[in-house]
């Protein structure tokens, strides 16, 4: 039976920026009106180029930052400021930068024990040792490297540390923001499969954050692609990816390497920057760089709907 870990409905986040003494703050919509579900054993990916919203979706769902509007609930309870603390433990994130989200003054050991001590006070000593342990174990770390600090293992090795700290209190979600992006070519195909193995394990639910559609293709079972803060596209990854329905989507499958050359489609060379968040183009925000665009596409945002997934366009790929 399948069981939904996560339900966001119309989640946007805004933020404030600049403003001083003679001049107004300006409103970035980082995100707006993205809606998804995960099950547990399945995994959503995220994807879009650098500024999109990935990140910020990421700490919403994560209840690091509270979302502008919408709505979460996580594991069949609705997220509310009284719930949150509690629902946190549910939802953890492993950001792309393990050197950045480790604390290097402390060992190993003490970094997969610190979510135990805050989170559950009644554990021995003892008792948050061997649960430490047996998640480098899991993670395939050795564990009697225990008292080690982090610069005594290598990114990979490092990357696998933060995953065992994610799941020291057993989340049923896991929100993974670039977790291989920081890593060499040669190593990144470890952690992926480890995080494949875990979730199969484990029924995780992943929401696996990445730029890179070849890992995408690795890891998902749905994928929701971003432009300028806004799903763009939401489908089942086979679909996505054979028969993306969004120029935008095709765009970036374009450029994405291939396995078998002979299959290479012709590169799609997006015209122009992508636009300041701070000036969102009207209608789709896609429009400027669109080779169908129409004048109806630059007035009107078109709504994500349609078959056999939706697709935010007027104009879409058949
Ligand atoms: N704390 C913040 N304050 C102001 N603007 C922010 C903040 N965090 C993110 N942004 C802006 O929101 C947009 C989305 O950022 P982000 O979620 O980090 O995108 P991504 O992870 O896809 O690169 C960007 O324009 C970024 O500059
Ligand atoms: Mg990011």
């Amino acid at each position: 039976m399948s069981q939904t870990v996560v339900t966001a409905t119309e989640l946007s986040r805004d933020y404030e920026v600049g403003g001083g003494m003679f001049s107004k703050p300006k409103i970035v919509r980082a995100v707006a009106g993205t809606s998804f579900s995960i099950e547990a054993g399945k995994t959503l990916a995220v994807v879009g180029e650098s500024g999109c919203g990935k990140s910020t979706l990421a700490r919403m769902v994560t209840l690091i930052e509270e979302p502008t509007s919408g709505n979460l609930v996580i594991d069949g309870k609705q997220a509310t400021p009284d719930n949150w603390a509690s629902l946190r433990t549910d939802v953890q994130i492993v950001f792309q930068d393990p050197y950045g989200s480790l604390n290097l003054r402390q060992r190993v050991g003490a970094i997969l024990e610190e979510p135990l001590k805050i989170n559950r006070p009644k554990m021995s000593a003892a008792e948050r040792q061997e649960k430490g342990r047996e998640m480098m174990r899991l993670v395939g770390l050795r564990p009697e490297h225990y008292e080690r600090y982090p610069h005594m293992f290598s990114g990979g090795q490092r990357q696998r540390i933060a995953i065992a700290r994610a799941m020291m209190l057993e989340p049923k979600l896991l929100v993974l923001d670039e977790p291989v992006s920081a890593l060499d070519l040669s190593i990144q195909s470890s952690i992926l499969n480890l995080l494949i193995d875990l979730q199969e394990r484990l029924q995780l639910a992943y929401m696996f954050i990445s730029h890179d559609l070849s890992v995408v293709r690795h890891m998902a079972d749905e994928v929701v692609v971003m432009y300028l803060g806004r799903p763009v596209e939401h489908g089942p990854k086979d679909e996505v990816f054979s028969a993306p329905r969004h120029p935008y989507t095709k765009a970036l499958l374009s450029a994405t390497p291939v396995a078998d050359p002979a299959s290479q489609k012709q590169r799609i060379k997006l015209e122009g920057e992508l636009p300041s968040p701070l000036a969102v183009p009207p209608g789709c925000a896609f429009a400027p760089r669109c080779w169908k665009a129409q004048d109806k596409c630059r007035q009107e945002r078109p709504v994500l709907e349609g078959q056999p997934h939706p697709a935010a366009c007027y104009f879409p790929e058949a």
